[in-house]
């Protein structure tokens, strides 16, 4: 084996050529795995874009048929000799269509400002008790109509959180009105507000209604998401809800999870970080000013 001087140099070269084409190598994987990794994103993000357009041409083209088909009758109701009872019946068809379309519009409106990130949310320091007080005096009406008691357990300080008191009014609804919507008459719906020491509030909205499955759960927070296809669907909803209110917690900095037990109800979890903690929407302010687009953390 040789030791002089030229040898080892020679080995240095060898050693150094070979690292630079390891380090070639390694770089052209990279390069090639972060490639093929922003291919597959950019495909399924074209693949949920069309999907999310096919569904909400098939949900508002379904109101709009009822609207345009009833009013043709209502039209012809000379020759058709229609009668009092008909036209209250088919007027009314097209006023229930017509809220319908309002509410996907919305809906879609809210999404796709979330999802482009233009969404503003106010952020100011917000009594989550008080938020809740109002949804459920105001869901008491139809909790009774269905035949579902209504409680509120609220724990004896809460501490303040920072956002947007109409935004969680939004998501505080939405799933109370699930709750209510899906329990059978003679359930029960809880709606509970606990301390999480110093990690904010803990809101639960519970239900001992029809559950949901592991994958039921999945299609539920998808846009359009709507589990029981016996009902008649666009009447029951528009399937917006549940994302929107998991999205609007999310801006919130907050947490939003769902747990549930087929024939046995729904546990839907709302975890608020303090006022005083850093949320997105407190860091948005501080770095932007108040009402300035964020980003959904997650959708
Ligand atoms: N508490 C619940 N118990 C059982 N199933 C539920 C519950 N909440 C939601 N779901 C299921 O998830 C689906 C999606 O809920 P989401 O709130 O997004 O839509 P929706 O209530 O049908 O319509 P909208 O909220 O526009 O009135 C519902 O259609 C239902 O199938
Ligand atoms: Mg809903």
């Amino acid at each position: 084996m040789r030791t002089d001087g030229l040898g080892t140099s020679k080995t240095n070269t060898l050693m150094q050529e070979y690292a630079t084409l390891i380090g070639d190598a390694v770089l052209r994987q990279r390069t090639r795995v972060a490639e093929r990794k922003a291919r597959v994103e950019a495909e399924l993000a074209t693949r949920v874009k069309s999907e999310f357009v096919s569904n909400m041409s098939h949900e508002l083209r379904t109101p709009l048929n009822t609207v345009l088909g009833f009013s043709k009758l209502l039209k012809e109701h000379g020759e058709r000799r229609l009668s009092d009872e008909d036209i209250v019946q088919y007027a009314g068809l097209i006023q229930d269509s017509a809220r319908h379309l309002l509410a996907v519009i919305n809906g879609i409106l809210d999404i796709s400002k979330i999802q482009s990130g233009t969404y503003a949310l106010d952020a100011f320091e917000i009594d989550v008790a008080a938020v809740l007080r109002d949804c459920v005096a105001e869901a008491e009406a139809a909790a009774e109509a269905a035949g579902v008691t209504i409680s509120l357990k609220l724990a004896f300080s809460l501490p303040l959180v920072r956002g947007d008191d109409t935004k969680l009014a939004q998501v505080f609804s939405n799933l109370i009105s699930n709750a209510v919507k899906f329990t059978p008459r003679g359930g029960a719906v809880t709606i509970e507000a606990l301390e999480r020491g110093d990690s904010g509030v803990m809101i639960v909205i519970r239900d001992t209604g029809v559950g949901m499955t592991e994958d039921e759960i999945r299609v539920s927070v998808e846009p359009f998401g709507q589990v029981d296809g016996a009902r008649t669907r666009w009447r029951e909803g528009t399937g917006l809800g549940l994302p929107i209110a998991k999205s609007l917690v999310e801006l919130h900095g907050g947490e939003f999870h769902i747990t549930s037990v087929k024939q046995k109800g729904t546990d839907v979890t709302i975890l608020l970080p303090p006022a005083h903690q850093m949320s997105p929407v407190e860091a948005r302010d501080a770095v932007f000013g108040q009402g300035a687009a964020i980003h959904p953390a997650n959708y």
